[in-house]
């Protein structure tokens, strides 16, 4: 029985969830890494992708290649009906409102910088204020910085405590009348935790301070319903999603995408061009210039089919147990420091190793076939704040399993025993 926890996460006993089959599906995982079987815990920075996916991509190439909305051709009718569909498909996954609320973008990073540019262009004045947090990945950093230089605004940025948890009431503290937009994670790529953005949504709201939801962490690892959370701009990438690289979403509430100028001017964002005045086309196409990632929606579609068909509750409450599994294996590890003991989290352990450089902790895992990241993940404020340089990072799907926990504890024994 699968019940919702304090942030909203399915816990319980996972049903019809068998692991071992699931793994079928993702074919890169059945091969060996240095003479090891491959054990992937870098899924915070990609993860793989099921065959579903892999062969929506075949499809369009082999049988339906064209450009979309611009022909009256079979092949073009046929991309423009699975590039929408794959829009009406991630419509229903994020529980949007309308479809014309679903922007593609190549990532959460284009994503956020749309919204900093647009948004920050018609709303964002000299002396306005837009608020983050400390626990940002450098893309939810940099592009308001950009603006606010540009506009002379201010950067605030919310404290998080030494388990890694966003202290809300210093964050309500920096919410002010100047304050025009929150822009935060839903999830820690560096830490995992998963913050409370029901209540900071709200609390934002009682002021009429919109929020954009970082959601590259989230969307993989929990059902996400943006009208349920009330955010008013979701973004996340669809390489993280279990689909193609290069593609990724920003939600928007309609009223606020219609008040926003476009983003890119060209092809298809149009609805009408002269020398003297052009229209811009409706939503979602304002926001969608050029010709756009075609095959790499469609590929989307299908990653967003597969997990529904496996059940994001059914996946998050396996994650999340896994995740315990890990963080138990980890308390009894001597000399190693979890970076990130939030009571909340998503399924990604960050840690350090007294006396050993965490790079070199990758790469004798990565002798072992074991995959982690080492390094800033992004989040160079995130490492100043716990006064470490980097951190080892194993981040969990759930087509991982406890015999690859073991074998990544098992790994930082190895480690221990080369740096002793
Ligand atoms: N942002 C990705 C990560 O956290 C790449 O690893």
């Amino acid at each position: 029985m699968l019940t919702t926890g304090v942030a909203g996460l399915a816990t319980g006993t996972v049903t019809k969830f068998d692991v071992d089959r699931i793994r079928l599906d993702f074919p890169i995982l059945n091969q060996q890494v240095h003479g090891k079987p491959l054990v992937y815990l870098d899924n915070a920075a990609t993860s793989q992708k099921p065959r579903a996916v892999l062969e929506a991509l075949r499809r369009f190439y082999i049988a339906d290649c064209a450009n979309v909305h611009r022909a009256v051709h079979l092949l073009s009718e046929r991309a423009t009906t699975a590039y929408e569909g794959a829009r009406k498909k991630i419509q229903k996954f994020l529980g949007a409102a309308d479809e014309r609320e679903i922007i593609f973008v190549r990532g959460t990073t284009e994503a956020i910088n749309l919204v900093a540019h647009s948004f920050g262009k018609k709303f964002i004045n000299a002396g306005d204020e837009i608020v983050i947090t400390t626990m940002e990945h450098h893309s939810n950093i940099v592009p308001w910085q950009i603006l606010c230089e540009d506009k002379k605004a201010v950067l605030k940025v919310a404290p998080i405590n030494d388990a890694g948890e966003l202290i809300v009431p210093e964050l309500e503290k920096l919410l002010s009348p100047r304050t025009k937009l929150l822009s935060m994670p839903h999830v820690s790529n560096a830490l995992g935790t998963i913050n409370p953005v029901r209540e900071i949504i709200a609390m934002a709201h009682s002021r009429n301070i919109p929020v954009l939801l970082d959601g590259a962490q989230s969307a993989p690892h929990m059902a996400v319903n943006v009208q349920e959370l009330d955010c008013d701009f979701y973004a996340f990438s669809g390489h993280k999603l279990y689909g193609p690289t290069g593609i990724g979403v920003l939600y928007g509430k309609t009223a606020l995408l219609e008040a926003m100028p476009p983003y890119q001017g060209g092809g298809d964002m149009i609805s009408s061009v002269t020398f003297e005045k052009t229209i811009y086309n409706r939503l979602p196409y304002k926001f969608e210039a050029g010709t756009p990632a075609i095959a790499n929606v469609i590929g989307l579609g299908a990653a967003v089919d597969y997990l529904e068909q496996v059940g994001m509750n059914q996946i998050c409450a396996y994650e999340q147990d896994l995740l315990a599994y890990a963080t138990d294996k980890f308390e009894r590890l001597p000399g190693v420091r979890m970076i990130g003991t939030a009571r909340e989290k998503a399924s990604l352990i960050s840690f350090v190793m007294e006396g050993v450089h965490p790079h070199d902790i990758g790469t004798v895992l990565d002798q072992e076939g074991i995959a982690v990241r080492a390094g800033h993940h992004c989040a160079q404020p995130v490492m100043d704040r716990f006064n470490v340089p980097a951190t080892t990072r194993a981040s969990f799907a759930f087509y991982n399993t406890r015999r690859e926990v073991d074998a990544l504890v098992e790994g930082i024994e190895k480690v221990r025993e080369v740096f002793a």
